[in-house]
């Protein structure tokens, strides 16, 4: 079912209306699965705080049960309620950041959200920014759920959705989905965990490491062995069909003029540099020169030139800036997998 296509949206709301609004958080409540937009990505939502529904999640996606999962809260006081310990680093972060596209870890109160953690002893929160996200979380709260466990709405290891229709790619008709439009922000949000004296980037986001760094008023380290599990952070994921290769500049320009112009049919490139004309590629997508534009699209270029029907995705790497971590990030998981 595809809940945008019934009514008109309010205003300021992008495909919210009242009736689909109802619908899904009633879906959310009896247990089942809606898929609504964030900012970030759209996310594939049960009730975090019922076992079962939460097995819908894993069992859709095809996740192994241990790799836990974000829950969703409307507020930051709604968060606390699922953590045995609120830290300070995690308290800074909330007050910066939320609503917003950010994750924090923290430890989780027992019999709390015990399979939306996939077991483990901490939880990972975050209150989205997004208008239909948030009054999906609210509507549901008042249905008497309490936090929604939702990762991105793809199949476990694939390119995170950031639209609508991404969403229905991954999953058929047989989804309720509410259309948010297009995700602002484009890669998910910056997890950082908190259970420890200090605090470590898991994943990086949007929110680059400076500015967390910033609020924090200290720097941020990366994971090690300690880290929790994350399968986001897993080498390979946010993986396309076609082989994803990094390179620079100047590799594309030389491996383009040496492949044969039979083998270039088949590749698709994604880059900032203009190849020399003549170069007859499968297909070509310029990357934007600004960081978060391109995150705002790189999830939506892979698919597009996955779909070209490219056997190699050849891509430019983005510049070694902060600013570019979060999307430099999906780019190497892409091309390890
Ligand atoms: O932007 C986002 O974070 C999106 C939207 C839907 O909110 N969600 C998302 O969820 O990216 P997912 O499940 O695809 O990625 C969540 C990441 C995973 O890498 C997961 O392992 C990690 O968060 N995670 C969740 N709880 C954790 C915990 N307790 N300890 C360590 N990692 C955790
Ligand atoms: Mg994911």
């Amino acid at each position: 079912m595809s809940a945008s296509s019934s009514g008109a949206p309010g205003p300021g709301e992008p495909g919210l209306d009242a009736a689909s609004l109802a619908a899904a958080a009633d879906t959310l409540a009896a247990g089942g699965l809606v898929a609504f937009p964030t900012e970030t990505v759209y996310g594939l939502g049960a009730r975090a705080d019922v076992d079962a529904a939460v097995a819908g999640i894993y069992a859709a996606k095809g996740r192994p049960s241990d790799h836990p999962l974000i829950v969703h809260v409307a507020s930051p006081a709604e968060a606390v309620a699922f953590a045995a310990d609120w830290p300070p680093l995690a308290q800074r972060l909330a007050e910066a950041f939320w609503p917003g596209p950010m994750t924090v870890i923290v430890p989780r109160r027992a019999g709390l959200a015990e399979a939306a953690a996939g077991g483990q002893s901490s939880v990972g929160l975050r209150c989205p920014d997004h208008p239909v996200a948030l009054a999906l979380l609210r509507a549901a709260a008042e249905r008497g759920v309490a936090g929604v466990a939702a990762p991105s709405a793809n199949r476990f290891g694939r390119v995170s959705p950031t639209s609508a229709a991404h969403v229905r790619e991954e999953f058929g008709p047989g989804l309720m989905v509410l259309d948010g439009g297009d995700c602002e922000v484009g890669i998910e949000s910056a997890i950082i965990d908190c259970t420890r004296p200090w605090p470590v980037l898991l994943r990086p986001g949007a929110l680059d490491r400076d500015r967390l760094a910033q609020v924090l008023g200290c720097a941020l380290r990366d994971r090690d062995e300690a880290a929790p599990r994350a399968s986001g952070t897993l080498t390979a994921h946010y993986a396309p069909r076609a082989k994803v290769r990094l390179m620079t500049a100047e590799q594309l320009r030389v491996a383009a003029q040496v492949m044969p112009p039979s083998a270039l049919d088949k590749v698709a490139v994604y880059s900032r540099v203009a190849l020399p004309p003549g170069v007859a590629l499968g297909a070509r997508r310029s990357m934007p020169a600004d960081p978060q534009a391109c995150a705002h699209e790189l999830f939506a270029a892979l698919r597009e030139l996955d779909a070209s029907g490219a056997d190699l995705i050849w891509v430019e790497t983005p510049p070694e800036l902060p600013a570019w971590e979060g999307v430099l990030d999906r780019l190497q998981r892409a091309a390890a997998a």
